[in-house]
């Protein structure tokens, strides 16, 4: 298992690599095939949209991916955590979580049993 990170300001970053498993930076693969089984930790760009980069990753590495955990702000009110609604959508892969900034120990918690659960 490795844990894809999409993270501008680092707080995705500092979120995934609290899960205990690799962590890749998507800058570094977002146009190749990376050998799965993956996790997608991102974030939310404008008005709940999908950073391009998380969208060139998937484009990609869908088939790979077996959930999604998006950390978002709730000052975004109806848009909180969006992205994660719209990737689950599109790709029909489960949003496990969506936590605010770097997430607390409740939040790893939850994505690791996860991960735990399918590696
Ligand atoms: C341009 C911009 C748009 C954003 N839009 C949303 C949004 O629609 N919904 C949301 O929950 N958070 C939104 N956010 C907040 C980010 O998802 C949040 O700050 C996240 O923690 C950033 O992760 P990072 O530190 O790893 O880059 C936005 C942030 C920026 C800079």
């Amino acid at each position: 298992m490795k844990v894809i990170y999409d993270s501008l300001s680092g707080k995705a970053k500092a979120f995934a690599s609290n899960l205990g498993y690799e962590i890749v930076d998507i800058k570094e693969v977002k146009d190749q095939i990376v050998v799965g089984p993956l996790f997608l930790v991102t974030r939310n760009s404008g008005y709940g949209e999908i950073p391009q980069t998380t969208l060139a990753f998937m484009r990609k590495n869908y088939r790979s991916v077996i959930g999604i955990a998006v950390s978002s702000n709730r000052n975004w009110g109806r848009y909180y955590g969006a992205a994660g609604d719209s990737l689950e959508r599109i790709y029909k892969i489960p949003c496990v979580l969506k936590f605010d900034g770097a997430g607390q120990d409740e939040d790893v918690k939850v994505v690791k049993e996860f991960l735990d659960k399918h590696k």
